[in-house]
């Protein structure tokens, strides 16, 4: 089944219940929430307090996609703010195994995340502990940013090892997502889609919302 996740970063953060719960009419049922450090990335978003009164707005799963060096720290005060997935860097993590367990003991979803540049395979050791693989098809830091074909290619290879290895980790994909890039992705084997500025850009998340997971729905359709 494929899902919507729409990314806050590009809300109107002065209104941000409104825009979460219009985009949850329109179909959104995971919220992406993007925490930068400006050390990992070179920008500074949010943290575990705004993930506190997000989780007091809606009941849909928080998934926290943390581009921030040192994730271990902060891991207990995402979990006590209320965060349900917690997503972390291949790139940034000395001891991704230990990252992965810490997060899981914490009752939260464990998932990493892999920047253009790395490589799939990479990932086989740890693919049996993770709920999801998330595949940025932008250099990670901003919103609004052109979608990397490459991308398709690494989603098609996460499949294929889902399959092979008998697993049922679930495959993300984040940047980019637009109405002109959404079909190509799911008919690549993403099912849990990210999508920022495609969705908040224009004021109005509820009817690009329903768009955009209409268009991913009738790719799934005819993939099938
Ligand atoms: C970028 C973030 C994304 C961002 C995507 O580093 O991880 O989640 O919000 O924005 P769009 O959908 O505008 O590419
Ligand atoms: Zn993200």
């Amino acid at each position: 089944m494929v899902e919507l996740a729409p990314s806050i970063l590009a809300s109107d953060f002065a209104h941000l219940a409104d825009e979460v719960r219009a985009a949850e009419r329109g179909g959104g049922t995971v919220i992406h929430v993007d925490v930068m450090d400006g050390h990992f990335v070179p920008n500074i978003t949010l943290g575990p307090p705004m993930v506190k009164s997000l989780r007091k707005v809606t009941s849909l799963p928080l998934d926290c996609h943390l581009m921030i060096e040192n994730p271990d720290d902060f891991i207990p005060a995402f979990a006590d703010a209320g965060a349900d997935w917690i997503s972390v860097h291949y790139e940034a993590c000395r001891h991704l195994h230990r990252t992965l367990e810490l997060i899981a003991q914490h009752d939260m979803r464990p998932a990493v995340v892999i920047n253009p540049a790395t490589r799939v395979n990479f990932l086989v050791e740890i693919l049996p502990m993770v709920h999801h693989v998330l595949v940025m098809s932008v250099n990670p830091g901003f919103g609004g940013q052109s979608f990397i074909p490459n991308a398709l290619t690494k989603i098609r290879r996460l499949a294929e090892l889902r399959q092979e290895m008998g697993l049922g980790f679930r495959i993300e994909v984040d940047g980019g997502v637009a109405k002109d890039t959404i079909a190509r992705i799911v008919e690549a084997g993403a099912d849990l889609l990210v999508a920022g500025s495609a969705i908040f850009d224009n004021g109005n998340a509820e009817e690009n919302a329903r768009e955009l997971l209409g268009l991913a729905r009738q790719a799934s359709g005819l993939k099938a």
